[in-house]
């Protein structure tokens, strides 16, 4: 069978059996036995006491702090930041399974894969065509010069795989046909254009330094191509399409990956030029957005790599707004970040260029700055600090940033440095912050988190707290599901009395996939059945559901009971109905009907 992700579910299966949830998380994360469960510190989300659990026989994990849970591949791609296909390809090549096992080579695949097999393949021979004729042809002679000229290294042009295109309206139609390709195709991948009577195609790229663009596994997916030196638009990118959006890709993050996750710490830059010139520098945890702001997808994909970002922004007013909204997107996300200070008008290529590797280091990346200190380097720009009033202005606008902080220490330090730095004494500095602590305390402000938005909520994401403050029909409900869960007898049991008759709509969805499971003679197992669902809503749920605490064996007395409990609601709903019924009967002094509803009522009351 297959699961509709275009994998077949065989491997899924093998993969799940061939890593242990506890094999797979113990290798990033320190976990002590707890009875049935494993516990540690989650690694999705800073905290210090554990609330991350793995329970070996459901072979699942779950965070009680984030809410976060899944089975073995779900913690890869949280923690790698990869997609379910990437996961489960990973994870069969180290297990040696046979990832097309059973899938008939490529020839079940829908149209859909096959389109973005050919453009793949097609950005792949594009890479290589496009770096071939700069490197090796006269078409490439006056970008290589253009290149020379910047400082480019022929390693780092080897590397980066920087390329060429020519300044003609055919080169890669050309090359394209003849290997094949259709065309339509090559267009919606961004790689052409058609022309303007609509009579064919034409070249996306003329005349311009080509910059691929890979994606995490570092498969080509897009473009970005500069013009020679002056010209507008200075860069040009490939338009978005199935393999490429903007808002997902960082640059460089196939090559920098390891490093990241090796060292927790990765460092954003803001150009192309910026990544390339930091890796020559041996910078080899560096990435770029594709000239977007950041976005929050790009702060969620990185967050199963690391813990800490250094923002490496341009040095000039435009660098240092982007850096300071790059902030809070990051920190909500739960990194910690500093960012690197770099002098007007320079950007982190022109420092490297100018001042060399050892010092870009020592003076720009170790002497990066938390985010509190930078926002208040920001802030102090705006003010004239030799005027009273302008004194004044500033302090308040520290308050904002200072007071928020949770940590007492943390506040002094800051107040101490303001004291210093504007002459006023250390005590009234202290007791504006504490004002602004309380009035913000009364705003019912969370004062507590550090600003961290991703703080505050974690505990109404979390499932742990929650049973309790449910109806009890909804209780009943999980732990049918959960009863179920554990033994396909139950879920027979449940099957022949209550079907999908469950109140929760997530919940008859939820028992009609494990009825549906079970039907293929397949064994319990929590973790097998979450991969076999397609809804990460449901999963989440799932995952809920089989980390409730149950007694080691189950009666039909108590299935009956949550039954029983289930079953009441729509008769509830009816009873309340009935009784509106007759009570509007009553109004409309037709008191025959009420005494009929009334008996109607006792009736169902009685069942
Ligand atoms: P160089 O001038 O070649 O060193 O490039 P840079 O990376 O320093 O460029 P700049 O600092 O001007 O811009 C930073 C990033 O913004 C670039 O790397 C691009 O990703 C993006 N960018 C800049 N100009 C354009 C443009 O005209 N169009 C698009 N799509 N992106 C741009
Ligand atoms: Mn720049």
């Amino acid at each position: 069978m297959n699961t509709g992700r275009g994998i077949p579910e065989e491997v899924i299966e093998a993969v799940l059996r061939q890593h242990d949830i506890v094999d797979t998380v113990s290798k990033h994360v320190h976990l002590t036995k707890q009875g049935k469960y494993m516990k540690g510190l989650c690694p999705f989300h800073s905290e210090k006491t554990p609330s991350f659990t793995v329970t070996p026989d459901r072979q699942i994990f779950h965070c009680y702090g984030c809410g976060k849970g899944g089975n073995a591949i779900k913690f890869r791609m949280e923690l790698e930041g990869l997609t379910f296909p990437e996961a489960v390809r990973l994870m069969a090549d180290e297990a040696h399974i046979p990832y097309e096992a059973g899938t008939g080579g490529s020839a079940g695949d829908s149209p859909r894969n096959l389109e973005l097999e050919q453009q793949l393949q097609a950005h792949e021979w594009t890479a290589k065509l496009y770096h071939f004729l700069l490197k090796n042809t006269e078409y490439g002679k006056s970008a290589m010069d253009y290149l020379k000229s910047r400082g480019f290294s022929e390693k780092a042009i080897d590397t980066f795989q920087i390329g060429y295109a020519p300044a003609r309206w055919d080169t890669l139609v050309q090359f394209l046909e003849k290997r094949s390709f259709n065309l339509d195709v090559m267009e919606k991948g961004g790689l052409l254009s058609s022309k303007q009577d609509g009579s064919g195609y034409v070249d996306r790229f003329r005349d311009r330094v080509m910059f691929p663009l890979h994606n995490r596994s570092g498969k080509v997916i897009a473009f970005a191509g500069r013009v020679l030196g002056e010209g507008q638009p200075k860069y040009l990118n490939s338009s978005e399409s199935k393999l490429f959006s903007k808002s997902r890709t960082l640059y460089n993050l196939h090559m920098a990956k390891g490093e990241i996750r090796k060292s927790r710490q990765f460092v954003l830059f803001e150009g192309y030029g910026d990544v390339i010139s930091a890796w020559e520098a041996g910078v080899h945890n560096g990435v770029a957005t594709m000239g977007t702001a950041l976005t929050e997808s790009h702060a969620a994909m990185m967050r199963g790599l690391a813990d800490e970002v250094i923002v490496c922004y341009d040095g000039d007013q435009a660098g240092q707004a982007a850096a300071l909204k790059s902030i809070p997107i990051l920190e909500d996300a739960g990194f910690q970040v500093r960012i690197a200070m770099l002098s007007e008008g320079l950007d982190p290529d022109d420092f490297i260029r100018k001042y060399g590797a050892e010092r870009f280091h020592r003076k720009i990346l170790d002497g990066a700055v938390s985010s509190v200190k930078f926002k208040l380097i920001y802030l102090r720009k705006n003010h004239i600090l030799l005027e009273e009033d302008g004194k004044v202005a500033y302090i308040k606008d520290a308050m904002e940033v200072i007071a928020p902080l949770s940590s007492p220490t943390e506040r002094e330090i800051y107040l101490k440095e303001l004291s210093a730095e504007l002459q006023v004494s250390f005590e009234s500095l202290k007791q504006e912050c504490n004002e602004k602590r309380q009035s913000m305390q009364k705003n019912n402000y969370a004062g507590d988190n550090k600003g961290k938005r991703w703080n505050n909520g974690r505990h109404k994401t979390g499932q742990a707290s929650m049973p309790e403050l449910l109806p009890a029909y909804h209780v009943a409900e999980r732990r049918l599901l959960a009863f179920m869960l554990q033994d396909d007898e139950v879920a027979r049991y449940v099957g022949d009395s209550l079907g999908d008759q469950f109140n929760l709509e997530d919940h008859a969805a939820i028992a009609a996939y494990l009825y549906a499971y079970y039907a293929q003679g397949k064994p319990p197992d929590a973790s097998r059945f979450i991969a076999s669902l397609q809804d990460e809503r449901l999963e989440q749920s799932v995952i809920g559901i089989a980390m409730m605490e149950l007694p080691a064996e189950w009666s039909t007395q108590e299935l009956d009971d949550c039954i029983r409990e289930v079953k009441k609601v729509p008769q509830m709903k009816q009873i309340r109905r009935k009784k509106e019924e007759m009570v509007s009967a009553e109004k409309a002094g037709d008191f025959l009907r009420a005494a009929q509803i009334a008996s109607e009522i006792i009736a169902l009351e009685r069942q």
